[in-house]
């Protein structure tokens, strides 16, 4: 009699294969040069595509589609508990503890420009210049900032803010969970004991942070976290602000108008409490039903998981890149922690810009040049022209960064195959072939238009 023998099947290695089925995943791009090649989205620090899970989610949500909290129709009621329900999701996603509060932003930027409103009068808030413009730019408007220049190691980064806030009382620090130039993060257990121990609060710039690894308020003791939908695997139009009630109860309502209010007479107005203060007009029902499905998912994840197939994506992708001809990683500091999977880079003696027309227009790759909208940073990092970053989510694969490589060095070995030209502001093939998409609603003469968070000043 023969015995039959049952082996489990290998899992793959973390970073071979996808970790979660993503929209889009190998969708054909044109190439200048001909034909077509799938396409490698190595910008997700940017945006990344939607998880499947979040598109189904969408689609289920959007029948049911109606007005919240005002409604007495059947719709109404069940996208009113839609909302709420997402609301508690995104909370519990962050760690949130029980008296926190969730408000449903647009996106990062917008949450930091609500808090920024409720920040109590004469605090003074305290930012390093290695934030992202969204985590300074609203403190700075503020006028009553302190931006301090990061000092070159993490070790004299803590020392001179412990400093700083041992001199003068400070309502708030407002730091980044991860850069979105380098990946790299200060140790925010202690940023947050050194806070707290001048009576200071802290947010968390969360954009880069929560999408690539677990995060807690209730843990860390941060104040606040604010993070975008977009990079988080669901581009739905919504991101969020948590934490802290009281700054958000006490502050102006940051979007005036329906649904923020009790009681309105011709002088003047009784405003609720948040997070409804804060949500003027119709709020985004399906944005944020497609935040919790992201969280959800993420959530989902066998523990370690993301941080396992993000690692070892990262490590391929910075060890390759070092290992080419001229090639400088971007760091800013050299003790820093293990960066998120962000990898900031620059090429010797080669345009940024011109080195990513070529890997998107020649190798159907897409990622980052630029400034990044950190521009202080990028001065301290001293390339003020600006530099490259790729990055990786959980639709990532080890063969995606290996054409990176491929499509580097061959740009380095045999330069472009065809002619490029700077227009509007950006390099593209001088004759560039490619159709912009033929999908319904994408303009080609638009393009120029869109230059959004900088144009020539990204
Ligand atoms: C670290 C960081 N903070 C804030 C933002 C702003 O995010 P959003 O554009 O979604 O408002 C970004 C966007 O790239 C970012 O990387």
């Amino acid at each position: 009699m023969s015995t039959a023998v049952l082996t489990r099947p290998a899992a793959p290695a973390p970073g071979a294969a996808p970790l979660l089925p993503v929209v889009g995943a190998g969708l054909a791009v044109p190439l200048a040069t001909g034909g077509t090649a799938p396409y490698a989205q190595l910008d997700t620090a940017a945006s990344t595509p939607a998880l499947a899970a979040v598109a189904d989610r969408v689609a289920e949500a959007l029948p049911l589609y109606a007005s919240v909290h005002r409604g007495a129709g059947y719709l109404s009621q069940v996208s009113t508990a839609l909302y709420e329900s997402a609301r508690d999701r995104i909370a519990a996603f962050v760690g949130a503890r029980d008296d926190d509060v969730c408000v449903v932003t647009r996106n990062t930027t917008d949450a930091l420009g609500l808090l920024a409103g409720c920040v109590p009068d004469g605090g003074g808030v305290l930012v390093l210049d290695a934030e992202h413009h969204a985590d300074l730019l609203p403190w700075q408007r503020r006028g009553d900032a302190t931006v301090l220049a990061t000092p070159p190691t993490v070790a004299a980064t803590l020392t001179a803010l412990a400093d700083v806030l041992g001199r003068r009382r400070y309502a708030l620090l407002a730091v980044t969970g991860a850069s979105n130039v380098t990946g790299e993060a200060l140790p925010l257990a202690d940023v947050v004991a050194l806070a707290h121990a001048a009576g200071t609060r802290v947010v968390v710039d969360g954009a880069q942070l929560v999408p690539h690894r677990r995060f807690s308020l209730a843990d860390s003791g941060a104040d606040w976290v604010a993070f975008s939908g977009h990079k988080l695997y669901a581009p739905y139009g919504a991101g969020a602000l948590v934490g802290r009630r009281d700054w958000l109860d006490a502050g102006p309502a940051y979007l005036a108008g329906g649904g923020a209010v009790a009681e309105v007479t011709v002088e003047e107005t009784r405003w609720v409490a948040a997070p409804h203060r804060h949500e003027g007009g119709s709020p985004n029902v399906l944005g944020a039903v497609a935040l919790a499905a992201a969280c959800e998912a993420l959530d989902a994840l066998p523990a370690g998981a993301l941080e396992a197939h993000e690692r070892a994506l990262r490590a391929r992708l910075a060890d390759g890149l070092q290992a080419l001809p001229g090639v400088r990683v971007l760091r800013i500091w050299p003790d820093s922690g293990e960066p998120t999977g962000v990898v900031g880079f620059t090429v010797t003696d080669a345009d940024p810009g011109l080195v990513a027309a070529f890997l998107s227009a020649e190798h159907g790759i897409g990622l980052r040049d630029g400034r990044f909208c950190a521009h202080p940073l990028l001065e301290r990092l001293r390339v003020p022209g600006g530099a490259l970053r790729a990055s990786v989510g959980v639709g990532t694969t080890g063969a995606d960064v290996d054409r990176l490589l491929a499509g580097l060095a061959a740009y380095l070995s045999d330069g472009p195959s065809v002619a490029y030209a700077v227009v509007d502001g950006r390099w593209q093939p001088a004759d560039d072939p490619r159709p912009l998409a033929g999908l319904a609603g994408a303009d080609p003469a638009a393009l120029a238009r869109g230059a959004g968070c900088g144009g020539p000043a990204r």
